[in-house]
């Protein structure tokens, strides 16, 4: 397990967007899991700026991503297919068609038949190298924590936690959608190569339980103990407990 510490959010960001660009420059037609959350929000500039200078391209690049809500429109403003096409993929040269998000404009009767669909995919994508943010309960993607790893992509409930986090880009808690769909543990885990950032003090308990602590789904993200190819890109609250 590596661990790459940084002054501050900014340099964070850019030292992921290294990694990131390294990949690509390395295959150009990498696959690469992707998350959404204010954590990569920084990175995803710093990967905008690569490609406005001409240091990289995303034109042979097919992304997954990790998880979406459902009962949202693409177009709404707190989707995540919303999120990843104003964050990155409309400033970049990527072909939209190879930019993979689980369907979220569906009811929650239709959610499972969904998660089949995008495991299958998943499955086959073979990641190169996968983003991911880390929830101050410790889930990656919207892996609570539980009694069990999960496996496969799946339909899952969100929890009271989760939905109060979320809240604060609604308008009012009641529209925060109640359930998602999400790469289970596993289809994390089958990335050739992981990096998890996060930044700010508030992270600093879940990491350190995340990278000292017992492997257990109770912190979803401490299973990343056991990737064989795994990178932590911190800021210095981040990582200030370890
Ligand atoms: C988002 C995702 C989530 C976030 C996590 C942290 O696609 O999978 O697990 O990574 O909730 O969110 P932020 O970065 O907003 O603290």
């Amino acid at each position: 397990m590596k661990i790459i510490i940084a002054d501050n959010y900014e340099e964070m960001s850019i030292k992921a967007a290294n990694i990131v660009a390294e990949q690509i420059k390395l295959k150009p037609s990498s696959s690469l899991g992707l998350a959404t959350g204010g954590t990569p929000v920084g990175m995803y500039q710093s990967l905008i700026k690569m490609y406005e200078n001409g240091e990289i391209s995303f034109k042979d690049i097919t992304t997954y991503n990790l998880d979406e809500y459902i009962g949202l429109p693409e177009n709404h403003e707190q989707s995540y297919r919303y999120f990843m096409d104003n964050n990155l993929f409309n400033h970049i040269d990527i072909d939209k068609s190879k930019t993979n998000v689980p369907n979220g404009n569906i009811n929650e009767g239709q959610a499972d038949a969904e998660a089949k669909r995008y495991d299958k995919l998943i499955s086959n994508a073979e990641i190169d190298l996968q983003v991911l943010g880390i929830g101050g309960n410790g889930h990656i993607g919207f892996n609570e924590p539980c009694d069990i790893f999960n496996k496969n992509v799946f339909a899952v409930k969100l929890t009271e936690n989760t939905i109060k986090a979320n809240s604060r880009f609604f308008n009012d808690i009641s529209e925060v959608p109640k359930m998602a769909i999400t790469m289970g543990i596993k289809s994390i885990m089958m990335a050739k190569k992981i990096i998890l950032l996060a930044s700010g003090k508030e992270k600093s308990e879940i990491i350190k339980a995340t990278i000292q602590g017992n492997i257990t789904p109770k912190v979803p993200a401490s299973v990343l103990q056991l990737h064989r190819n795994v990178t932590f890109v911190l800021d210095k609250e981040a990582a200030s407990l370890l």
